[in-house]
């Protein structure tokens, strides 16, 4: 693959957010949303760049009280399986190392077959069920998984 660089964002990068969201999931996160979201304590967000300086991905993060929580994590559609959602994890996992957590936590849908993968293999043990977690219109809502790995062994 290309090589991506990842790089942090704040506020000020919510409308470039916005679009990589709506491009990988197909519905809307408003800026004005994700800009207050990223305001909040412990917040943070990653970007991933090609090495055009075009983003390809993002992963949102959040830390507090000793604990990281991944809020949410994407690759544009057609820059899948080339290994930048790993490089993400990563940089997600050593960011909120940085900030002080020595957990990670992510919930997950039952039928997200690419994300528990991407999850699984980056450490992550299953550590409960919410049922019906998540809901789409017209859809029957799907579980979640939560699931929480160590920090502090990365790399
Ligand atoms: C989940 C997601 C971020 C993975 O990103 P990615 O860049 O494709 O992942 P990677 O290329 O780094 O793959 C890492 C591992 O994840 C697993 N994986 C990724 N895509 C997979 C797929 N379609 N099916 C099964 N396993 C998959 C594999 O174990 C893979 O390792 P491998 O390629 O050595 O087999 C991406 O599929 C995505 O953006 N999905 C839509 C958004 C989403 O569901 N986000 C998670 C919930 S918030």
């Amino acid at each position: 693959m290309t090589a991506l660089r990842i790089v942090e964002a704040g506020p000020a990068e919510a409308a470039v957010l916005s679009a990589l969201y709506e491009s990988a999931f197909g519905e809307a996160w408003a800026p004005d949303q994700l800009a207050q979201l990223l305001a909040g304590p412990g917040v943070f967000a990653l970007i991933a760049l090609d090495d055009a300086g075009e983003p390809v991905g993002y992963a949102l993060g959040r830390v507090a009280a000793g604990e990281g929580e991944l809020l949410s994590i994407a690759l544009l559609p057609d820059r899948r399986r080339r290994g930048g959602g790993r490089l993400l994890l990563d940089a997600l996992m050593e960011r909120c190392t940085a900030a002080g957590a020595a957990m990670l936590f992510l919930e997950v849908a039952t039928d997200n077959m690419a994300a528990l993968g991407l999850y699984r293999g980056a450490g992550f043990h299953e550590a409960g069920l919410r049922k019906g977690y998540y809901h789409k219109v017209g859809a029957a809502a799907v579980d979640a998984i939560v699931m929480r790995r160590a920090l502090g062994d990365v790399g």
